[in-house]
């Protein structure tokens, strides 16, 4: 049984038909990769499968139960393009806020645990403001994995950072994911971010949003940034760029 999946998933917002007739399965512990113009429906989907939006028709799953149930138990970890940190809270407290919500939740990681995975030690008690970007990120990163989620969903986590910095995170991802293997799916408009952190990289079509293409992504791991350098990257990089044409 696939991790997530969705079959036939129509979603409409009044007369714009936002994604159409998609089919999706992902593996338990792939990392997959979503990548196609703006507006196609990337966000749409990620909200469908995170439970927060019902499909117009078709239907969804994540751990073959409904996504609003894999939500109620913590299996799932969101991080967007925006961190989202409460500006008066520290690091520690920023991560240790969706635990403040749910009492009773089953208790995942220990903060002091992500703190070390995220490289942000030294930071507990820094405020966001005395943050870099990608240090903010890492903090959003750490609370969506606080209840240790079978399945993140990323939105352009990295779309807000700077080229070197992305550059990086994508690497800081890759570790802490050999680490703790989750179920990623991750949207992005970087053809090299898709390729460096996937098992596959599903290409969408303008709106409505449909998958395209299903690319297998056979470079060996764990990855390091020179990977990029190399000719088998290269060539993938091509027929992304050819198919985002
Ligand atoms: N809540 C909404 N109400 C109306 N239209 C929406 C809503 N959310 C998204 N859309 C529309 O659906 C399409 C797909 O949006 P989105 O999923 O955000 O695209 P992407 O993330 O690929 O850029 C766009 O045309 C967008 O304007
Ligand atoms: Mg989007």
């Amino acid at each position: 049984m696939p991790h997530i999946s969705a079959t036939d998933l129509t979603k409409s917002f009044g007369t714009l038909q936002a994604i159409s007739n998609l089919h999706l399965s992902i593996e338990e512990g792939e990392f997959v990769s979503i990548i196609g113009p703006s507006g196609c429906g990337k966000s749409t989907l990620l909200r469908i499968l995170g439970g927060m939006l019902v499909p117009s028709s078709g239907s969804v799953a994540i751990g073959g139960g409904s996504p609003q149930a894999a939500q109620s138990r913590k299996q799932i970890g969101f991080v967007f393009q925006d961190p989202a940190l409460l500006p008066w809270r520290n690091v520690t407290s920023n991560i240790n806020l969706p635990m403040e919500i749910n009492r009773g939740a089953p208790s995942g990681v220990g903060v002091s645990e992500l703190l070390d995975m995220v490289g942000l030690k030294e930071f507990e008690s820094f405020h966001p403001y005395q943050l870099s970007g990608g240090m903010q990120q890492r903090v959003a990163l750490a609370r969506a994995l606080v209840f240790d989620p079978s399945v993140l969903l990323m939105d352009e986590p990295f779309g807000a950072l700077d080229e070197i910095t992305r550059g990086e995170m994508r690497y800081e991802l890759l570790r802490i994911w050999e680490q703790r293997r989750k179920t990623v799916l991750f949207v992005t408009h970087s053809i090299a971010e898709a390729i460096a952190l996937s098992d596959r990289v599903l290409v969408m079509s303008r709106q409505p949003g449909q998958i395209k293409a299903d690319i297998a992504i056979n470079l060996p791991r764990p990855r390091m940034e020179d990977i990029e350098l190399t000719d088998k990257f290269r060539a993938y990089a091509k027929d992304l760029k050819d198919l985002l044409k």
